[in-house]
């Protein structure tokens, strides 16, 4: 197959979710119609279950899990799909954050009782400044959820997406009877007892039909009969076009427990999603058609076995053709690198590859050399843009506790971080360490693994800090002066760059006003400024 077909059949994405909205149970449905799995309950989910045992070695358990679901790899109506996992657990947020660099497109669980949450939100900003396309599936119809209008309402509210029903769902909860396709203009009879087989399908071309009223009831047919001309005319066709550029997303309903809806969404899924698409780079876009190979690490795990500094780097293929044994420049230091032993993941069993194509995501077992957002090329030496680091939430200060194992700490929390599970600040003089997590649990996380993975014992202590901001100026000796008369609350990220450590919102607002030629940044990225 050449560059171009490999290419068009492949579709790489993310289900995104609040915690419980159902992404585990979607992501195993996808699994069972692509033939990935052959039973329910194959894919463990990934949530962090507080309270059962330690915390630490629920962790520790995940990690073992997360490797091997890091990429299921389907295939499903003549494409090959890459479906990413993210993790389930919001203090892992910015996880999910770095994973969806590697996406060509998502698919949103919203659980009908609860509407948009928080973390929906955030995943969507995630997705806004990249327009990366969404799908979004309203799950849990067969509980007594929300007003379908009123989802739709809050969806376009607070996501600040358009958004255009694709199905209707007729009676919701105990009421539950179905749902109306209003693409392929047929009926869906739900059943809530047949959970793995197709569900009843009638067409019926026009909603006026008196078929419908036998099938449903006068009541319901005549309310979804309103509710059809109410959408015809309030909402825009679907233009596949406005989907891909990330303005409109489709919405099905359904209830992912009783594969009801499922169907729908991963036969719309590959009809429109879009194939791997261009990558922005320090030197302009790659598209995934050069046939010179690139790619960039998004995710790594390290030290599954302690006994081994084993990690694999996760690398997105964005151009060209990977091959197994062939030397790739490695760009950030200058290195050329040969990886023996690629893999792929197929659900649960991992495989070594001879090649990979844009869109694919390949393991590399990795002695120290990554970090999350190096690229890798056949020789040309420019860095994908597009990693950005966000203001994590909490901050401390690492002290060690074992004076004579600051080589360990200082080693491991190096690693640690460069896997991504926190975020490093130090400050000078004196080589000040402060971590930065999304969640409390990232501390624990840290302080377990530090110990058992190096040795080296350490304990976390409070700062007053409200965000870190990365800067940007119109004016170099304005923004010099500032770092000096704020040295105090200036730091330096893992890249060296000054980041002000803000104690509080007023504070931020009143650097704000009295620099107005600095800008300060929550992300690394300085595209959007995440809301404060
Ligand atoms: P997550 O990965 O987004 O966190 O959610 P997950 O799929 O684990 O689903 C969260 C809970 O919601 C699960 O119940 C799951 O069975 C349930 N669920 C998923 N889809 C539907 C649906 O369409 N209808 C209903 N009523 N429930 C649904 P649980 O009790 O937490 O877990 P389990 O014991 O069933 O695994």
């Amino acid at each position: 197959m050449s560059l171009q077909q490999e290419i068009e059949r492949r579709r790489t994405f993310a289900i995104i979710s609040h915690p419980d909205a159902g992404k585990t149970t979607l992501t195993e449905k996808f699994l069972l119609y692509g033939g990935a799995i052959q039973t329910a309950g194959a894919v463990k989910s990934n949530k962090i279950r507080r309270g059962a045992t330690s915390d630490f070695m629920e962790i520790e358990r995940q990690r073992g899990i997360s490797v091997s679901t890091s990429v299921m790899t389907f295939h499903y109506g003549g494409k090959l799909i890459n479906l990413l996992d993210t993790p389930g657990h919001r203090d892992f947020a910015e996880d999910t954050y770095r994973t969806l660099t590697a996406v060509d497109s998502v698919v949103l669980v919203i659980d009908c009782v609860k509407g948009v949450e928080a973390q929906t939100e955030r995943l969507m900003e995630v997705c806004r400044m990249r327009n990366t396309p969404v799908i979004v599936f309203i799950n849990k119809l067969d509980l007594e959820g929300r007003d379908p209008f009123d989802l739709l309402d809050e969806l376009e509210e607070k996501l600040s997406i358009k958004v255009r029903p694709m199905s209707w769902p007729i009676g919701i909860g105990a009421t539950f009877q179905g749902v109306y396709d209003l693409h392929s203009m047929g009926l869906r009879l739900f059943d809530p007892g047949k959970t793995k087989v197709e569900q009843t399908s009638e067409r019926i071309d026009d909603v006026m039909d008196p078929r419908l009223d036998t099938l449903v009831g006068e009541d319901p047919a005549n309310e979804l009969r309103a509710n059809v001309e109410l959408i015809q005319g309030v909402y825009e066709p679907l233009s596949v076009q406005a989907y891909r550029e990330g303005r409109i997303a489709p919405v099905f309903f359904g209830s992912a427990f009783n594969n009801f809806g499922v169907k729908e969404v991963l036969d719309a899924f590959v009809a429109i999603a879009p194939p791997p698409g261009p990558r922005p780079t320090d030197q302009g876009e790659v598209s995934p058609e050069d046939p010179r190979f690139s790619g960039f690490v998004f995710k790594i795990h390290a030290n599954l076995d302690p006994n081994h500094r084993d990690r694999i780097a996760f690398l997105r293929v964005c151009s060209g053709r990977f091959e197994r044994n062939t030397y790739y420049k490695h760009v950030r230091l200058e290195k050329q690198l040969r990886f023996a032993n690629p893999t792929s993941f197929l659900a649960a069993q991992k495989s070594i590859v001879e090649e990979a194509w844009p869109g694919d995501v390949i393991g590399l077992f990795d002695t120290g050399n990554f970090k999350i957002g190096d690229t890798l090329t056949d020789g040309a030496a420019f860095n994908f843009r597009g990693i950005p680091a966000f203001s994590p939430e909490l901050f401390r200060e690492l002290v060690n506790l074992d004076p004579m194992k600051s080589k360990q700490l200082e080693k491991g929390i190096r690693q640690l971080t460069d896997e991504g599970v926190a975020q490093l600040f130090t400050q000078q003089p004196g080589n000040k360490k402060i971590v930065g997590c999304v969640g409390e649990l990232q501390f624990e996380v840290i302080a377990y693994r530090l110990e058992h993975e190096y040795g080296a014992k350490c304990a976390f202590q409070q700062i007053p800090a409200y965000k870190a901001c990365w800067m940007t100026t119109t004016d170099e000796a304005a923004l010099d002066q500032f770092i000096r008369v704020k040295a105090q609350q200036i730091v330096q990220d893992k890249d060296d760059n000054p980041v002000f450590m803000a104690p509080s919102s007023y504070m931020l607002d009143l650097e704000r006003r009295n620099n107005p030629e600095i800008t300060f940044h929550t992300t690394s990225e300085f595209k959007t400024a995440i809301a404060d």
